[in-house]
């Protein structure tokens, strides 16, 4: 067995308890952090000897594995070159590099690039965008924002006003700007109770009555294109995504898609907006930008909004940035990232992850606790029940989220489900038979935990 110490002993883990303070975590409580000292491929390697599976992509931001020869060589060189400058004023290659690479590759019209630091500054830069568009448009009264149901976009003020309610936002409500919330197209829970083999996306009604409703105070809907991650891995048929963008358009609003978790492929398209073929009028990029070697946030606009910003008036200028911008390193790895997409076909092995993952979640939905499988592109995801009648859950609280990490790291997996949703997304570079391995450890342990 491959079990990590109940007490967190003298090691990494215990030096950490003394002093650090983790993300997420209710620090009484938590077992002792998995001391990480190396990584390979897929592999996480632990101070006490064990050989780790990363099935989580360590949050969803690793795509071509750990430690990857080509992306460790551009970062040594570009160190070697100019590890930062700050970008107001000054400029470098890998961002222009990078700025050429990403235009050419997202949805057609989105042109002009807005470097951060991670994906919530990424939301921020768009919400702001799309706040300042519309003073700089002579409609100032436009200030309303739409998000969706089970939103996520962030942790930072702004983010978490445009996310939806809940327990990760709720102590932060005095600070947070009020919105308006639309129905998500949740299938297995559908907000209007039908069924997705013959419904008709009436659940976009729910946005078509709000936009309507806040008529010219209407500023801008934002949206997780096809995979609305952290608020329970839900999966989208498409045409509701198509639907986002007409809307949009009918009612002359902006289109934010935050393709921080989406993007660079996961959803088997580079970008998720591509599963409609639309063009959002801003799009947000982080975590797999850096194939999950460095922080870096990219917001990118069209002409249409970035020249509205353009006037001798100083007071037009979009007044955002932070100290590491468009941080040198950083943009030099999300360039050798592109390039290996380029030279070994990565989308193809997405596709092929995708038809793995099918194949093997698709018996496990007939587990008395599996409500509901779902699959898109590299994501797997399992939503258990306590009663597949009701589909009752306890959502994000499910204690049985860590009790299942527990006993998947046992095994050598890591997988860090979202309270009662368990979603395998590891790294795109898996092999077959560690898809396989994965899902079977992922099958017996539900199997056992419904016994
Ligand atoms: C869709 C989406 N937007 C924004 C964020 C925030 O990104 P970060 O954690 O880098 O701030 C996340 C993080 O999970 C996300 O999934």
């Amino acid at each position: 067995m491959n079990r990590p110490p109940s007490d967190p002993g003298s090691g990494l883990a215990a030096r950490d308890r003394a002093l650090v303070w983790h993300p997420y975590t209710q620090m009484r409580t938590a077992p002792p952090p998995l001391p990480v000292v190396g990584g390979k491929g897929v592999f996480l390697y632990t101070e006490d000897g064990r050989t780790i599976l990363d099935g989580i992509s360590s949050w969803w931001v690793n795509i071509h594995g750990h430690s990857h020869p080509a992306l460790n060589a551009a970062l040594a060189e570009q160190a070697d070159r100019l590890e930062h400058v700050m970008f107001a004023g000054c400029t470098h290659p890998p961002a222009v590099d990078l700025a050429e690479r990403l235009v050419a590759r997202l949805p057609r019209g989105l042109t002009r690039v807005f470097y951060s630091d991670n994906g919530s500054t990424a939301v921020e830069v768009a919400v702001k965008l799309a706040a300042q568009y519309w003073i700089n448009m002579g409609e100032p009264r436009r200030t309303a924002f739409v998000a969706l149901h089970h939103a996520y976009h962030g942790d930072t003020v702004g983010a978490m006003s445009v996310s939806e309610d809940s327990i990760f936002t709720r102590a932060f409500t005095p600070l947070m700007f009020p919105i308006s919330r639309a129905d998500a197209p949740y299938c297995y829970r559908c907000p209007l109770g039908l069924e997705r083999a013959t419904c008709k996306i009436d659940c976009l009604g729910d946005l078509e009555e709000t936009l309507a409703a806040l008529a010219d105070t209407a500023a801008a809907v934002i949206v997780e294109p096809m995979l609305q991650g952290a608020g329970g891995m839900i999966t989208w048929p498409a045409e509701f995504l198509a639907g986002v963008r007409r809307l949009c358009d009918r009612f002359g609003v902006l289109m934010i898609a935050d393709e921080v978790l989406t993007g660079f492929g996961r959803t088997g398209r580079m970008f998720a907006c591509e599963h409609a073929n639309v063009t959002p009028d801003i799009i947000c990029l982080s975590k797999a930008l850096t194939a999950g070697y460095l922080p870096l946030g990219a917001t990118v606009t069209t002409d249409a909004v970035y020249d509205t910003f353009l006037s001798s008036d100083r007071t037009r200028t979009f007044f955002h940035g932070h100290s590491f911008t468009a941080n040198p390193l950083a943009c030099a790895v999300a360039v050798a990232s592109l390039d290996l997409f380029r030279e070994h076909d990565v989308l193809a092995r997405v596709g092929r992850l995708e038809s793995r993952l099918r194949a093997g979640l698709s018996r496990l939905a007939d587990l008395p606790s599996v409500g509901d499988v779902r699959v898109i592109g590299g994501v797997g995801i399992v939503e258990l029940v306590s009663d597949r009648n009701t589909r009752k859950s306890d959502g994000y609280l499910d204690g049985i989220g860590p009790r299942l990490s527990a006993q998947f790291l046992d095994r050598g997996l890591l997988l860090r489900p979202l309270g009662n949703v368990v979603y395998f997304m590891p790294p795109y570079c898996i092999t077959d038979d560690q898809v396989d391995w994965a899902l079977e450890q992922i099958a017996e342990v539900l199997t056992a935990v419904t016994a």
